[in-house]
């Protein structure tokens, strides 16, 4: 090619660059309106498709709340949760708190392919899944908020991470919140965060401990309602079913509002991580009193923590890339 080609291309580089690309350009801080520019159509195309995939299965949207949780608590909220194992990847669908469990990647594939044809290689699989989170739960009936996006996607995954990093339903009260505060959420975000379990599901094998030997003296949790507990170890027996599903929420399985706290208050929490939120803290027994008993409350916390912990050690500006399919790296 003539050389003298050069300098018009590349000025016509500069002045179209900015409508085809996205740049983060503010300092690595991410911000609701990334994609005006370059692909305003995002936020637009997730919710269609989040929408369509609630209306087929309700607890399309719990699951997908909870992939955005399990995917910033591993090394932050870059996507690696949806990388299948390949080379040198082990992928995070393998670990404990995902294995049987973690579920709807199928849509976040759907919505990826639906955002690729309209803007190729321009939003990140994390970005999608931050708003996949915000969708699920307003369509739910749960707040609204902005999502700040600018995120990008990783380069690997950690099993590890995943294993060591999300809190287990049996870990004690301490060690879910020092889990939380590593990740740099207090308690107040911890008690607000757990209350997406007023939606979705748990299996059997994440509670059973509960209902028959709790503290290895072969009697169930005493800050379990004894009816309740009776009425759990009809479908969860003492071995056998662990897949076997219950609501988190008994009240209102499908429905983002406050039953979850005042479950608790009743002791008909589901998980132990659940109760002990009532339990083991006076501070974080309070937090349970005051969403039971103001939902508005709830809300307005609820979506601060979201924004909170979608802004867990993000990739920004040249960090990871923008994958093309988010089950795997651009180049493995
Ligand atoms: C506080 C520590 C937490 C623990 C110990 C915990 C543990 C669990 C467990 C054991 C399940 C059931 C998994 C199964 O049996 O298959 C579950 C489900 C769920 N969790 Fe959590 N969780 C916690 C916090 C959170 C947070 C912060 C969120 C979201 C921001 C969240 C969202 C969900 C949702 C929506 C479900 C239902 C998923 C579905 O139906 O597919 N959880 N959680
Ligand atoms: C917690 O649950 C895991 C998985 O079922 C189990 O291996 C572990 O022993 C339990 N820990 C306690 C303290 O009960
Ligand atoms: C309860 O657990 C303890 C310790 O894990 C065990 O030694 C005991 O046999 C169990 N009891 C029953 C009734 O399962």
């Amino acid at each position: 090619m003539d050389k003298s080609a050069g300098f018009p291309l590349a000025l016509a580089l500069l002045v179209f660059a900015p409508l085809c690309f996205c740049q983060n350009n503010n300092g690595g801080k991410l911000y609701p309106q990334f994609y005006d520019h370059c692909c305003p159509k995002a936020s637009e195309i997730v919710k269609s498709i989040v929408a369509k995939a609630v209306a087929q299965e309700a607890r399309t949207a719990a699951s997908l709340l909870r992939l955005h949780f399990h995917d910033c608590f591993v090394k932050g909220c870059d996507a690696s949760i949806l990388l299948d194992s390949s080379g040198k990847i082990l992928s995070e669908k393998r670990s404990n708190p995902n294995r049987n469990s973690a579920r709807k990647f199928e849509v976040l594939d759907e919505i990826k392919s639906a955002i690729e044809k309209e803007c190729p290689n321009t939003v990140s699989c994390a970005d999608i899944l931050a708003l996949a989170a915000r969708d699920s739960t307003v369509l739910t009936g749960g707040p609204s908020w902005e999502v700040p996006l600018g995120r990008r996607d990783s380069l690997g995954a950690s099993l590890s991470g995943s294993n060591n990093d999300i809190p287990a339903p049996n870990n004690t009260f301490q060690t879910i919140l020092t889990k939380f505060k590593r990740q740099g959420l207090d308690i107040v975000d911890l008690v607000a965060l757990s209350g997406s379990h007023t939606i979705g599901n748990a299996r059997c094998t994440s509670f059973r401990q509960r209902l028959y030997n709790q503290s290895g003296n072969g009697q169930p949790d005493y800050t379990l309602d004894p009816s309740y507990a009776a009425q759990l170890r009809k479908g969860c027996p003492r071995s056998g079913g662990d897949q076997n599903l219950f609501f988190l929420d008994f009240v209102s399985p499908t429905k983002f509002d406050n039953s979850y706290f005042k479950n608790l208050l009743a002791y008909k929490g589901l998980l132990n991580s659940d109760q002990i939120l009532v339990t083991s803290s006076a501070q974080s027994k309070e937090l349970v009193q005051k969403y039971a008993e103001n939902v508005e409350l709830f809300f307005e916390q609820f979506a601060k923590s979201m924004v909170k912990m979608g802004n867990i050690s993000p990739l920004t500006g040249s960090r990871g890339e923008i994958r093309k399919h988010c089950r795997r790296i651009n180049k493995s």
